[in-house]
């Protein structure tokens, strides 16, 4: 059934208190809810609808007495209360479910033996009968009674305020949680745990005991985390003045779960991978992961659960504002070019092209089937660099004004994105003329750019044009309001003061109290419009969307060498790095036109030495060294081909790779070797940035698949210390097929087989990979002994990561999709959410050539004909199939 935005109705009865206790068992477990209802409207008598699902009804009793079977209903998805008495009254509901079976992994589930939930966004249905929407706010307590051998740990949210034994060798756990809140911030977790405890002290003085759980064996690997989570409670206090308001936080480690973790108050859970790290045994990327998403949860207390949404059509209020809190987060702890420069890749590879499919969809959705299936990247990242231009607009300072007077105003509530939009307006004195476009408008703008120089009057044009693209039910758009952050660089590679600038008809001096200004933001809001900046003694070379302060795609009339002058003298480095994409760019359909010719591949010079010149720097971050000589990723130079030639892009791009490692190849090998070290492994940027440069060097070098480099890899292979470099070394070798690279993962796996998330990583690397026949390769994988489709972790590494490889999936015979067709159908069978992800895969299809649409369009209605198929899946199928 389709849910609609536009048929939002405030709920009729407002739940005030609700009191759970649940009974665990294998066989079954008990829950009892007793909830105090009043009315939402005054004088309301309708019925009072509760959603359920996968629930035994064993009881109803209204103040106290039993409803007999002719005042309610029951479908598989409602209890329905015909007509519940006028005023307030009381409510007890029993039900019996099986979290043993359960294998969703949403609602209450087993994994490894521990109970646990996942409620977000519509599980809590499968807990009990209630009204499952974010805009009911109830204060709860949940007791929890069972086996104390089996389940010594006894977890819920908020304060824990009675615990003992009972008969029959049993115990009881009674928390209370003071803070209203909606029912997918409700968790429990009950099992055979441990935990690392620390403490943090807020700045007004609480003594917040932190508590991480998990099973004793893995406590060691829990530091990392609990040092994230000082780190989030210190910087949310500094830059938002937000404090923690319990004085208990809890994390616990599940290995299956379907997201990375979940906010629910006080009692985050976490997928292991987000948590548990040593250097032996996790990467950097690990460890930054971890960083973020303990940040991210965490940051949640206050942008999402203290205010949370009205309905999830809001989803993107909490999560794409949380989302650039932990992206802040993270650049304020690591180099902000660098993670900002992450960020907008994963935009372009993930987001770009999902927003151009018959998936696409505004960062407010209009309307879902299963709302799990909008948990993208477009309400997230999108979300968050909508969050982001509100400060590219009113500076850090105005942002700060804006979130505070939305806490003033919200605190407590279940609110909007509107909401959102007025506190950061008023609190600035300003309106955006078109900018809650960006919450209605699906499709990524296109902005041209066009400049001119008139030497007689020194002033220099800028002509902008946009336009946003239709979407399926979006056929027509209107005008955004894009932020575009300019700045103007001289002939010696220096930025212009800017002075004064005219648009719309009246000129504005830019001046920030006397001192001179060097980059400014265009209020760009029209389909066309044009700004012309005074006093330009001599043309300039244009530096366009500093730091990418909008996220559109920008076409500009810049020429190569402009691009290359920018490469090497820009001082935005995220335009640095922007300028050697660009040219890598055309470069790449360049060379896939002369390989879709048949014509012989060469690399032009100019693009070598330019990046051989930021190779040498011995001034540029080495992380930023890194990201500025690596390629655009396969799935973005195919989103920008009107017919996707997964062969073509995957021949050009290895052929760029090996030409430059050829050509690069003495400068390649002296960063490999000035950048090992004997120094213990640390997590600082430094380090980081050491090894993230010498592994992208190493990569290159065993493109090459020459005995020299080989040697090289093995003893890389052989010599590290830590999981990044050994990783890195193991990849490198593993680029090429043959005896080499069949030793390597044979020894890897071996050494860490009792380590499933490195063996994940063992089977993502496998599934990524591009050697030729790997469909075959992957199909073995499945019935590896250490492979288990009822672990999200293991089905996103290997049946992800193979998506992830186009020349793999796309094979042209068909093979790749007649895999995955068979996987989703197994997998939706045992849990709909991960199967939904993957068959998410199929949803471009039309981008490629006849022989490919018809292959995988076969795929799309074998999947959307079966037998009892998942809402989950049928909506992405149904979708991709429609448009
Ligand atoms: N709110 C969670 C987070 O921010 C996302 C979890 C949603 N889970 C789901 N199954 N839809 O990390
Ligand atoms: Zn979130």
């Amino acid at each position: 059934k389709e849910i609609f935005l536009k048929d939002y109705k405030k709920p009729d009865y407002l739940f005030d208190t609700v009191d759970l206790e649940f009974q665990l068992g294998d066989e079954k477990t008990m829950v009892t809810s007793k909830i105090a209802v009043s009315p939402g409207n005054e004088g309301t008598s309708s019925p009072l609808a509760l959603h359920g699902c996968d629930l035994k009804l064993l009881s109803i009793k209204i103040n106290g007495t039993e409803l007999k079977s002719d005042k309610y209903t029951v479908d598989p998805r409602h209890l329905t209360i015909l007509t519940p008495p006028a005023g307030v009254f009381n409510m007890e509901i029993v039900t019996e479910i099986y979290p043993q079976l359960n294998t969703s992994l949403e609602g209450l589930y087993r994994s490894t033996g521990n109970f646990c939930t996942q409620c977000e966004a519509e599980g809590f249905r499968k807990i009990t009968y209630f009204q499952d929407r974010p805009d009911v706010m109830a204060k709860y307590t949940c007791r929890i009674e069972g086996d104390k051998t089996l389940y010594p740990v006894l977890l819920s949210n908020g304060n824990l305020i009675e615990q003992g034994d009972l008969e029959g060798g049993k115990h009881y756990a009674l928390w209370e949680d003071p803070f209203k809140k909606p029912c997918y911030l409700f968790a429990l977790v009950a099992g055979q745990l441990e935990c690392r405890e620390d403490s943090f002290v807020t700045c007004s003085g609480r003594k917040v005991t932190l508590r991480i759980w998990t099973p004793a064996q893995d406590l060691p690997k829990t530091s990392h985390a609990m040092y994230s989570l000082k780190e989030a409670m210190k910087w949310d206090e500094e830059v938002f003045g937000l404090e923690y308001d319990l004085d208990l936080f809890n994390i616990v480690v599940v290995p299956d779960f379907n997201m990375g973790a979940m906010e629910n108050k006080s009692l985050n859970v976490f997928q292991s991978r987000l948590v548990l790290a040593s250097p032996e045994a996790a990467t950097d990327g690990d460890y930054a992961a971890i960083l973020g998403v303990i940040g991210h949860e965490y940051f949640h207390n206050w942008t999402g659960n203290r205010v949370t949404c009205r309905d999830w059509f809001q989803l993107t209020l909490k999560e794409g504002l949380t989302v650039f809190r932990d992206q802040e987060f993270s650049s304020d702890l690591g180099c902000r070019t660098v993670k900002r420069i992450a960020d907008v890749s994963k935009l372009r590879s993930y987001q770009f092209p999902q927003d151009a499919g018959p998936m696409a969809h505004p960062i407010r959705p209009l309307s879902y089937i299963k709302m799990d299936n909008f948990y993208t990247g477009q309400l997230l990242f999108l979300g968050a660099e909508v969050v982001r231009m509100y400060k590219t607009m009113f500076g850090a300072s105005g942002f700060r004004k804006g979130m505070d007077l939305y806490f003033q105003r919200h605190d407590g509530q279940a609110v909007t994105c509107e909401d959102f939009y007025a506190a950061m307006c008023d609190a600035n004195n300003a309106h955006l003329p078109n900018f809650l476009q960006w919450y209605s408008q699906a499709g990524t703008p296109t902005v041209k750019v066009t400049s001119s120089y008139d030497e007689g009057s020194q002033a220099f044009s800028l002509k902008l044009s946009q336009e946003v693209p239709p979407t399926p039910g979006q056929p027509m758009k209107e005008p955004m309001f894009i932020p575009v952050a300019v700045g103007l660089v001289d002939s010696t590679g220096k930025d212009m003061p800017l002075t004064s600038i005219y648009s719309d008809g009246r000129v504005q001096t830019l001046s920030n109290d006397g001192h001179p200004i060097f980059t400014t933001v265009l209020q760009f809001k029209k389909n066309e419009e044009e700004f012309i900046f005074n006093n330009v003694p001599e043309r300039p070379v244009p530096s366009l969307l500093r730091g990418y302060s909008a996220p559109i795609r920008l076409d500009s009339d810049l020429t190569e060498s402009d691009l290359y002058f920018l490469l090497a003298n820009d001082s935005d480095e995220f335009n640095r790095w922007e300028a050697g994409q660009i040219l890598a760019r055309k470069l790449m359909f360049s060379l896939v036109a002369d390989f879709q010719q048949q014509k012989t591949l060469a690399l032009n010079t100019k693009f070598v030495d330019g990046l051989r010149a930021i190779l040498r720097s011995t001034s540029l971050d080495k992380e930023f060294i890194a990201k500025a000589i690596t390629l655009p990723g396969q799935g973005e130079i195919m989103d920008m081909m009107s017919i996707a030639d997964p062969d073509a892009v995957h021949a050009v791009r290895t052929f760029i790779k090996k030409e430059l490692a050829f050509q690069l190849k003495d400068d390649l090998l002296a960063a490999v070797t000035s950048n090992r070290s004997s120094e213990a492994y640390a997590f600082n940027h430094d380090s980081v940035a050491r090894r993230a440069l010498k592994n992208t060097c190493l990569a290159y070098l065993a493109s090459l698949n020459e005995p020299d480099v080989t040697e090289l890899a093995l003893n890389e292979y052989k010599c590290a210390t830590n999981m990044t470099e050994q990783f890195a070394a193991l990849a490198a070798l593993s680029q090429n097929p043959g005896q080499v690279r069949e030793d390597a993962l044979l020894d890897f796996y071996n050494k860490w087989q009792q380590d499933y998330l490195v063996v994940s990583k063992w089977f993502a690397l496998q599934a990524t990979s591009d050697i030729p026949g790997n469909v075959a390769n992957v199909q073995k994988l499945l019935a590896h002994p250490a492979f288990d489709m009822r672990n999200p972790n293991k089905v996103y590494s290997l049946i992800g990561g193979f998506c992830g490889s186009p020349v793999s999936f796309h094979a042209k015979d068909g093979s790749g999709y007649k895999f995955l067709g068979e996987v989703v159908l197994q997998l939706d069978k045992i849990n709909p959410q991960v199967a939904s992800r993957m068959v998410s895969a199929f949803s471009r299809w039309r981008r490629y050539d006849e022989t490919r649409q018809a292959l995988a369009k076969a795929q799309l209605e074998m999947i959307i004909s079966a037998n009892g198929l998942s809402e989950n899946v049928y909506e992405i199928a149904l979708k991709s199939l429609a448009a």
